[in-house]
């Protein structure tokens, strides 16, 4: 069985057809998932969070990364898998270059993701030239929780809004080919979503992305500090697989997240 391209999800967007993804981070939750019909599998860096138990996203390594990336990889022959480039693994392009050959090789992904905006450009374009997919990841960028001052909405004020808007489209047109848009006004997700060409994941951005994602241990209501946009799938379910097919369901009839699950 051949793995999901970037072609299909491209083609999901253009069908208006939303894009299922979760997180996973080992073989047997991503096979779960993957048997759920989620398009698209993220190994966070939140599992520094929901699976080593640190405070924020910043302790994970490289090299952990990889390790979870080989195991999702092992456990799915169909998901199309990104992986999250770790903090201060891409602080230079150069860096960056390195880094993401890693996790392609060893990990076995097919695109990393990187977060942050405009000066993530040159990074961006040097990994598309060398052949390496990439996604994108603005609004609330959780490695710069400590810049940010917590876990809070972006894109509020109009001149924060506009930035957003803007990282967004500078990314795009330096070759991103998805972009992970957390914690922003619906509104705001929505006009994205419409603006840019390639597929717009959105978690905690409102139902009008191309697609959403959940960390796979907050909507399985596993996780205690769960973000309030985010919705416990196996309250309602009997199973784990249940749950996950619920989300998927959710996700690609534009119920979830509904308006309580917005901003
Ligand atoms: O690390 C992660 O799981 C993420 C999602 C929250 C988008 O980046």
């Amino acid at each position: 069985m051949s793995r999901i391209t970037l072609t299909h999800l491209q083609k999901l967007k253009r069908k208006k057809e939303k894009i299922a993804c979760l997180t996973a981070y080992d073989a047997t939750f991503a096979r779960l998932v993957e048997q759920a019909a989620t398009e698209v599998i993220l190994v966070g860096d939140s599992l520094g969070m929901v699976v080593q138990g640190q405070d924020t996203t910043l302790p994970v390594t490289l090299q952990n990364m990889a390790y979870h990336c080989q195991m999702v990889h092992r456990g799915t022959e169909k998901a199309f898998i990104v992986a999250d480039l770790p903090f201060m693994t891409y602080a230079t392009p150069e860096q960056t270059l390195e880094s993401a050959g890693f996790l392609m090789r060893e990990g076995q992904a097919q695109m990393v993701k990187v977060e942050g905006g405009t000066w993530l450009v040159d990074t961006i374009r040097l990994l598309v030239e060398r052949g390496v997919p990439v996604c994108g990841h603005v609004g609330l960028t959780p490695q710069s929780v400590h810049q940010l001052g917590g876990y809070k909405v972006q894109g509020r004020e109009i001149s924060e809004a506009q930035r957003v808007r803007k990282e967004a489209h500078d990314l795009q047109e330096a070759g991103i080919s998805m972009l992970v848009l957390e914690c922003v006004p619906r509104d705001l997700a929505g006009q994205i979503s419409q603006e840019l060409t390639i597929p717009v994941i959105g978690i905690g951005a409102g139902a009008d992305c191309d697609g959403q994602v959940l960390v796979l241990y907050d909507m399985l209501g596993m996780f205690d500090k769960s973000p309030s946009f985010v919705k416990n799938f196996l309250q309602d379910a009997d199973s784990i697989p249940q749950a996950l097919s619920d989300y998927v369901q959710a996700v690609k009839s534009g119920e979830f997240p509904s308006i309580e699950q917005s901003f």
